[in-house]
């Protein structure tokens, strides 16, 4: 079934910052049509506590950020992109500002608050819960603007390209996308002169995560399916304080709680072990090292966790800077004034993704990216905290300056094949959908966590084989739902992992494996080529 809007000239694939930040952008001369999945908010950014990090102080220099970038990448770097994107922060904050994103003010100037990595305080924030007000200023933005369409209730199967011209073509180009709409269950064909993706990471493909139900890396597998080379994606973040309960499993503890002066306590001797671990940097190391550092007190101990604890700090000093944290712990009986929060590390970013220049293009004609779907040369072998909605906010305007720049070139789709139902029946088995999407996770989690070896991966390899032939079959006997493209492109991200962390003979960053401890003298990317 085809699109009963009228057509857009540019498709954009998801409605967190770096969707909404190209839409707002482009909307300035043409026609946008967003697509998201769920709702407009179900993605990451409404997620994000600690900020966004960009030079605003006067102590303060774009060098010290580009070196804090490059120190916490492990040299990975591309280091003309993390030039672009820092030099572009202070701009990216103004922009925010006058969308009527309430950032915190001291002193009539912007609150910075510091997190671990950063060699100063140059997080701008809303209190503990930047990212629901960031989402909420451009949702507001873009419902209000004429010339942009929101279509929630939409999960993206496939990019459309020249293999779906009903005169086919078999070109890379992309002229759109193949979205199940939700609520009628119909596979609609939409389609326009240019696309964005725009649809967050890959996190879910771990047990732990602090990443919402939907991150399963639709955009990487759909780009990588259409012909897109992805980079670095053995490069998964693990974020160091997740909370540890039995009940709510993917809630994380901001790293501004140790910015602000918080310390790991290892509870078994009640003293703080940073020190063993980087005795410089202490609980302000960059997150590859504290997360190692609790996973490995974790497992010599025979722990479950290890304790946050700010409680040293005036009580009302704590509720004034995490004032949601402190009410969502309090919920769950735990009070960070008075005593410690148990915590665990869980996967939290995919620093890897689709390979893209600095305006955002892709290897595939008519196709942009922007965001956690891609691999821009920012985090290399791991991403300093928040910088990751800014790299949101600078290529999401980078892909839309270059689309206008461009617009006379790009030319009008043709007429292409709907989606072909009349081979499929509706499943009748969900459970091996469920079963399925577990056993990723668990495998995940277990053999290419936060320490890896060839052995395990070889092993979570010969998973990935033996489930790819059932979810293909799956895929090609039933009706599509959301639950099966979910699972789909969660196998082919984790297949995209387990490759990458194969091919890399090294330990760097977030990539740590026994049987390759040393780092190599040059880095390199692991670039896969489909
Ligand atoms: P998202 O915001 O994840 O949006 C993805 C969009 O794509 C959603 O609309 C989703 O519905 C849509 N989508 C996905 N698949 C499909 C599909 N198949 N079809 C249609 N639509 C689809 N970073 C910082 O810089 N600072 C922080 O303080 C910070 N805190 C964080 C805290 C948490 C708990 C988490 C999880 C992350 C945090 N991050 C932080 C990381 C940051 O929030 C994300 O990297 C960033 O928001 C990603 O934005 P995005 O626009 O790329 O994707
Ligand atoms: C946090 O607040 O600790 C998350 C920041 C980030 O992921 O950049």
């Amino acid at each position: 079934m085809a699109s009963k809007q009228p057509r857009p000239d540019v498709i954009i694939i998801g409605s967190g910052a770096a969707g909404l930040t190209a839409a707002l952008t482009l909307a300035t001369r043409l026609k946008v049509l967003v697509l998201a999945k769920g709702t407009l908010s179900d993605g990451s950014t409404a997620w994000a506590q600690g900020g966004i990090a960009a030079v605003l102080d006067a102590g303060d220099t774009f060098e010290n950020h580009i070196r804090d970038t490059m120190v916490a990448g492990a040299g990975l770097n591309r280091l003309e992109t993390v030039e672009y994107v820092i030099e572009r922060a202070p701009h990216a904050i103004e922009r925010l500002i006058a969308l009527g994103v309430p950032f915190n003010q001291q002193a009539g100037a912007l609150h910075l608050t510091r997190e671990g990595g950063h060699s100063h305080r140059r997080i701008v924030h809303v209190d503990d819960a930047t990212g629901r007000a960031v989402q909420d200023a451009l949702v507001s933005a873009a419902q209000a603007h004429p010339n942009i369409t929101l279509l929630p209730g939409r999960s993206c199967i496939d990019l459309i390209t020249g293999r779906h011209e009903a005169r086919y073509s078999g070109s890379g180009r992309v002229w759109g996308v193949y979205a199940l709409n939700e609520a009628t269950g119909k596979v609609e064909a939409h389609t326009a002169r240019a696309t964005v993706l725009a649809a967050g990471g890959a996190g879910r493909c771990y047990l732990f995560s602090t990443s919402p139900r939907g991150a399963t890396g639709d955009g990487i597998a759909m780009a990588w399916r259409a012909g897109a080379r992805v980079s670095n994606m053995e490069m998964m973040q693990f974020h160091p304080t997740c909370l540890y309960n039995l009940e709510v499993k993917n809630f994380l503890v901001t790293e501004a709680v140790r910015g602000e002066g918080g310390w790991l306590i290892n509870p078994r001797t009640g003293k703080r072990f940073m020190e063993f671990y980087d005795a410089e940097r202490m609980e302000l190391a960059p997150r590859d090292v504290v997360a190692r550092a609790i996973d490995s007190e974790i497992k010599r101990f025979g722990l479950d966790y290890v304790h946050l604890d700010i409680s040293h700090k005036p009580a009302g000093f704590v509720r004034e800077h995490f004032p949601m944290i402190h009410a969502k712990l309090l919920g769950l009986g735990i009070d960070m004034t008075a005593g410690p929060i148990p915590v665990v590390p869980a996967q939290h970013y995919t620093c890897g993704g689709v390979l893209i220049d600095l305006a955002g293009r892709t290897d595939l004609p008519g196709l942009y990216a922007a965001g956690e779907c891609t691999e821009s040369g920012l985090h290399g072998a791991n991403r300093l905290a928040s910088n990751s909605l800014l790299e949101c906010f600078v290529f999401g305007e980078a892909a839309a300056h270059d689309i206008l720049e461009r617009w006379s070139s790009f030319d009008a789709p043709p007429a292409i094949r709907p989606w072909d139902e009349s081979r499929v029946a509706d499943s009748d088995e969900e459970v091996v959908i469920k079963q399925n999407w577990t056993e990723i996770r668990r495998f995940m989690w277990n053999y290419v966590g936060i320490v890896r070896t060839t052995k395990r991966l070889e092993r979570a390899a010969h998973r990935i084989k033996l489930l790819y032939d059932e979810v293909e079959d799956y895929y090609g006997h039933f009706r599509v739902t959301t639950d099966l493209i979910e699972l789909r492109n969660l196998l082919q991200c984790a297949d995209l992992i387990v490759r990458s962390a194969l091919r890399r003979h090294e330990s760097r960053g977030l990539h740590y494996t026994l049987d390759y401890p040393a780092t190599s003298k040059q880095a390199r990317d692991t670039v896969l080529f489909p």
